[in-house]
């Protein structure tokens, strides 16, 4: 396969360069301007890029795609193929599913299931009380540890983990206060320096917890909805960390610059949960398009943006994730310029519910490689 005439993102700057991908074996193959002729004669697809940007594959560092027992909310199949129509390639699930990912059989079960659409990894719980025979044995299968502070108590298994660990920062999972969440994080201050880790905070919601983490070096996620939504009485918005005012939200887009990572915590529920106030909502399909707008907005730049959800989630959690020779193909092909507005009905997620129903925005995903097979082509999914 061929990408002509895009402008790509190489070496830390863009770049008007083809792409040839190895359809064989999903590799990059070369990376230069491209006579057409000689690449067409190995039959391989032409696909003409032009006005278009190539971004290394956009990664969504949180994301519940349940399966399972809930499978009514989302299953790997409904979340892969959401994730795709996001124009994002990679993304780390979460371990809160039922049964809880705390032990080989459940996340051998995991890795069973994924339906290869997208790149998937799967992180584990440390919930288990037998931990020595259990959270630990899952260590090299999984992409990290998730620690929910509200519910997970016993800190001295984090001494044991030879793994990222990241954390749901708050005390407890009804307080809507922001020392719950401060709170947390100076907890973690403390055990950090304990145990000598670097944590990694997951969907920091305050600006003083963002300060504290960024003195200590932990590496900090952020999502949409944290960015660009104030709290609200309408129940469907319930999420946790809860969604704060005008003000303490400003204070996050102001310092956007010290959070690495946005992800977009995509928690799906059914349509009568939501309405009985169930926490979170769908985003794997709405985060990238929303931060394109925020980039046609002048609120961060491209660079900045390919920073927090293409290269940063990947180097925290030991992969490379950038666009060279001889990588597999994992692109997102963004177009700028294009406006259109925001619609649950048209989500491939089970999950409907968003709270940007209505929002008009610009930029939008057009095409999507995953590991050199071309799964989104004009806006339509290939799968
Ligand atoms: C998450 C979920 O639904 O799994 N909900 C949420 O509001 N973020 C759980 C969680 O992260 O606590
Ligand atoms: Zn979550």
């Amino acid at each position: 396969m061929l990408l002509k005439n895009g402008k790509i993102f190489y070496n830390g700057k863009f770049a008007n360069l083809d792409i040839e991908i190895d359809d064989e074996t999903g590799k990059i193959l070369k990376i230069d301007r491209i006579d057409e002729i000689s690449a067409g004669n190995k039959g391989g697809k032409i696909l003409n890029l032009s006005k278009k940007v190539i971004i290394p594959g956009a990664i969504d560092a949180h994301v519940h795609f349940r399966d399972f027992e809930q499978a009514y909310k989302e299953d790997f199949l409904s979340g892969s193929r959401a994730a795709v129509n996001g124009g994002i390639t990679r993304v780390f699930e979460m371990p809160n599913s039922k049964p809880r990912a705390d032990c080989l059989h459940i996340i051998s079960g995991k890795i069973k299931k994924n339906p290869d659409i997208v790149n998937m990894h799967f992180y584990g719980s440390v919930s288990d009380e037998d931990f020595e025979n259990n959270a630990k044995q899952i260590e090299k299968f999984i992409i990290a540890y998730k620690f929910y502070m509200y519910e997970d108590k016993n800190f001295d298994v984090l001494e044991k983990l030879n793994k990222k660990i990241s954390f749901h920062a708050e005390l407890s999972n009804s307080d809507n206060c922001i020392r719950n969440e401060v709170n947390a994080i100076k907890n973690l201050t403390k055990i950090s320096d304990k145990f000598k880790f670097t944590p990694h905070i997951c969907h920091i919601s305050t600006n003083e917890s963002l300060k504290i983490a960024k003195e200590k070096n932990f590496t900090i996620e952020v999502t949409p909805h944290h960015l660009l939504l104030d709290k609200s009485n309408d129940i469907r918005f319930n999420v946790r960390p809860p969604l704060r005012d005008e003000r303490e939200r400003m204070k996050l887009v102001r310092n956007l610059n010290a959070i690495d990572v946005i992800a977009s915590d995509h928690a799906p529920h059914s349509e009568k949960e939501k309405e009985n106030g169930a926490n979170g909502f769908s985003g794997v399909e709405t985060m990238l398009p929303l931060m394109l707008n925020l980039v046609n907005k002048g609120v961060l730049t491209l660079e900045q943006l390919i920073e927090k959800i293409c290269i940063n989630p990947a180097k925290i959690f030991g992969m490379n994730n950038e666009i060279g020779l001889n990588e597999k193909a994992n692109l997102t092909v963004i177009d700028l310029k294009k406006e259109w507005k925001i619609k649950g009905d048209n989500f491939y997620s089970k999950s409907k519910f968003t709270p940007f129903e209505g929002w008009n925005v610009k930029g939008k995903v057009s095409h999507v490689v995953v590991n050199g097979k071309l799964v989104m082509e004009d806006e339509v999914l290939n799968l």
